[in-house]
């Protein structure tokens, strides 16, 4: 049976990943109206990862016969001022995801709570990736922005776009 506090860490960070979806759609919203739909399309799929996320929090809690509490969620900012700035915040936020994380691993660890503990290793090796990809895109486009300019931004847009949007 899952202690409360852990119910409690593990449905805030349910809601925090339903959040991480409504704010990456906001940005591929954003990335339509200034017509580079391959960072659209990156970013829709990227919302509905998130959501799967939110969701593995959602099914574990029921397999622990927890009661799950649904809070409204926050609008997410809707305007960035450039692609840049955008995938500056989605590295800023998936840092602060991680920590987030790891918060829960601790506590998990602190009540010996070994299927919490085993349950949460899959978010923090997903992690790794989350911010290697933010990292990735972070990095080229501080390099489109200095060097190749438009160029680059476009062939980005285009290979971002193959993703996988449906
Ligand atoms: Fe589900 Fe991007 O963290």
């Amino acid at each position: 049976m899952i202690k409360d506090n852990v119910r409690d860490a593990l449905n805030a960070q349910m809601i925090r990943e339903f959040f991480s979806s409504y704010l990456y759609l906001s940005m591929s919203a954003y990335f339509e109206s200034i017509n580079l739909r391959g960072f659209a399309a990156w970013l829709k799929v990227q919302a509905k990862e998130e959501m799967e996320h939110g969701m593995k929090f959602y099914g574990y809690l029921v397999d622990q016969g927890a009661r799950i509490t649904l809070k409204p969620i926050e609008g997410p900012k809707t305007e960035w001022g450039s692609p840049l700035d955008a995938f500056e915040h989605v590295l800023a936020h998936e840092q602060k995801v991680t920590a987030h994380i790891h918060d829960a691993v601790d506590l998990a660890a602190a009540e010996k709570d070994y299927a919490t503990f085993n349950f949460l290793q899959w978010f923090i090796d997903e992690q790794v990736e989350e911010e290697q990809n933010a990292g990735d895109i972070v990095y080229r486009l501080k390099l489109a922005s200095v060097e190749k300019g438009v160029a680059l931004l476009f062939m980005m847009d285009h290979h971002l776009g193959k993703r996988g949007a449906k």
